[in-house]
Order: C-alpha cells, then sequence, then structure tokens
C-alpha cells in the first residue's frame, strides 16, 4: 500500500479566481525526507493542509495509508499519525508549562494516563528538551519553543510531520537546532518528513524536492538535480543555496571547484584540499 499519494488534487478558495494549487500528483514512501520550496503563493500551505485533511480537495485525491481525506469518518486516524508545526511558536503552545503542553495532544487523543507520562519524557528527549520540563513556556528561546512544539506532535506518534516554515522566525541559532532535530527524527525514529522552507540549506539536506510554482508542481528530483537547473530556478523564483552563489563568486575569480556544491561544510572540504 503507498504511503502518501496526492492524484491529480486541485484547490481553490473560496471566491479566488484560480486554483490554489492545480492537478497535483505525487507520492511519497514511508520514512522518506522531502523538501518543498517555491515562491510566496505558490500553494505550498495549501498544500500542506490538504495532506493532512483540513482542506478537502476540490477534485482529485489526497490518500495516507490508503485513507482518503475525503472520508471524513476516518480523518481521525489521519491527524493522529500525520502531524503538522506551523511557523510561529507562540501560536501553537496551549499551556503555560512546557511538560503539560507536550501532553496536550495525547491528552485529547485519548491516551491512556500511564502512557502519556512515558510519552511526553520520550518526545522531550528526542528534542533536546527534556531538562526543561517544568520550565515556563514564556521563558524559552524562539528555537527551544518550537523544539516544544515538535515534541508536542511528536507525543502523538506520527509517521509523517509536516513542517511549515518550521524555522522562518528563528534566529540562525535556532534554526540549526531545529533543523537538526528534525533530521534526527526522520533518521533515528523513520518518520517521514516534508520540509516546506524558504532557506534551500534547508531543502538540500532532503531526500527529494519538489517544486511549486503558481499552484503546479513543476518539478521533483534530488537536491543537485533541482539545484542544478539554475534555468529553472530562475524561472520559478528561486535561488540556489548561499553556498552555490559563493561557489560561482569563487570560480569567477579563477579558484577551481569541484561541480555541485551544496553545503558549506562540502566547501570547507575543497577549499582545504586546494590549500594543501
Ligand atoms: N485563506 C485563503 N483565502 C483565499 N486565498 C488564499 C488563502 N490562503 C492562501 N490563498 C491564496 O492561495 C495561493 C497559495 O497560497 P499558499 O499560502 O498555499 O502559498 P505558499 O506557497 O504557502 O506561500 P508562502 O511562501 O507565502 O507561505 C495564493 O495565491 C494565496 O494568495
Ligand atoms: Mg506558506
Amino acid at each position: 500500500m503507498s504511503f502518501l499519494t496526492l492524484n491529480n488534487v486541485s484547490y481553490r478558495y473560496r471566491d479566488a479566481d484560480r486554483c490554489a494549487v492545480e492537478n497535483l500528483s505525487f507520492s511519497m514512501h514511508e520514512g522518506e525526507f522531502l523538501a518543498i520550496i517555491g515562491h510566496n503563493g505558490s500553494g505550498k500551505s495549501t498544500m500542506a493542509k490538504l495532506i493532512n485533511g483540513l482542506y478537502t480537495p476540490c477534485s482529485g485525491e489526497v490518500t495516507y495509508k490508503g485513507i482518503s481525506t475525503r472520508e471524513a469518518k476516518r480523518l481521525h486516524d489521519i491527524r493522529k499519525e500525520v502531524g503538522v508545526v506551523f511557523q510561529n511558536p507562540d501560536n501553537q503552545m496551549v499551556a503555560t508549562i512546557v511538560e503539560d503542553d507536550v501532553a496536550f495532544g495525547p491528552e485529547n487523543v485519548g491516551v491512556p494516563h500511564e502512557e502519556i507520562e512515558e510519552r511526553v519524557t520520550d518526545a522531550l528527549a528526542a528534542c533536546g528538551m527534556l531538562s526543561e520540563r517544568k520550565t515556563a513556556a514564556a521563558r524559552l528561546s524562539g528555537g527551544q519553543k518550537q523544539r516544544v512544539a515538535i515534541a508536542g506532535v511528536l507525543a502523538l506518534r506520527p509517521r509523517l510531520m509536516i513542517f511549515d516554515e518550521s524555522t522562518a522566525m528563528l534566529d540562525p541559532k535556532g534554526r540549526k537546532e531545529v533543523l537538526s532535530v528534525i533530521g534526527k527524527l526522520n533518521r533515528e525514529q523513520g518518520i517521514a518528513v516534508i520540509l516546506i522552507t524558504h532557506y534551500m540549506e534547508e531543502a538540500a539536506a532532503a531526500d527529494r524536492i519538489l517544486v511549486m510554482h503558481e499552484g503546479h508542481l513543476v518539478a521533483d528530483g534530488t537536491p543537485s538535480a533541482i539545484f542544478q537547473n539554475r534555468e529553472l530556478l530562475a524561472r520559478v523564483g528561486v535561488t540556489t543555496t548561499p553556498t552555490a552563489l559563493l561557489c560561482d563568486s569563487l570560480t569567477e575569480r579563477g579558484i577551481t571547484l569541484p561541480q555541485g556544491i551544496l553545503y558549506e561544510e562540502e566547501l570547507t572540504e575543497a577549499l582545504w584540499r586546494q590549500l594543501k
């Protein structure tokens, strides 16, 4: 059975003159790490809300483990396994103390009391926030709040987590913290990830990238294939990674570098090699 499949999905907001997403088709397998990039308004958030059943397609079908989001009675089964973390950590906190906040989700879906404690502890540990379990949420940094929000979703034991620009409001340190938690959940717990981001270096860490443009899926490929296609990137109004841009400048200045460098670490290594 397929894990997640979108088959010709279109969605139009009420009174809008065009579809926010149109004829979207792709599928992902269990444990995959997918990034979605695209200019503002290209339909990324709409897609996220279609996947967890917050919106029902105007046409086409979204199925998670064979269950269609049209089956209202089974939406609950989908939402238990498909969690979404949004952009603003302040809008996602429901309790004043960290551990209560994380317990809220499982309490709400009727997880037995004895099990909640274990789930909260596991989730906070996975997000590196166990030592702050008794802390007041208001005292946390942005990156810490976002990690508590992730722990809150994790306590529901999801199999797919969607991050809709979850690092956008964080400083570089907070962004790194959150991204490293996301990578760890994917690698160590096999949780499938859909990472929606405007930071190309984050997208480059995914197994696969989908590119959205004006409601359409215009490319689907590995990070290296997508970022080497400069013509495509220019057309959809996104850039490559900052490191790749830096490589362009260095090449123009006569420094020879291997093709296709995307991350800082790769560039550092290549430069070290030149100096030897
Ligand atoms: N609630 C709404 N009502 C009407 N139109 C909307 C609504 N939300 C989004 N849209 C429109 O749908 C289209 C897709 O928006 P969406 O928010 O999915 O894009 P996005 O790729 O997530 O953008 P961003 O990068 O800015 O977050 C845009 O044209 C947007 O103006
Ligand atoms: Mg959005």
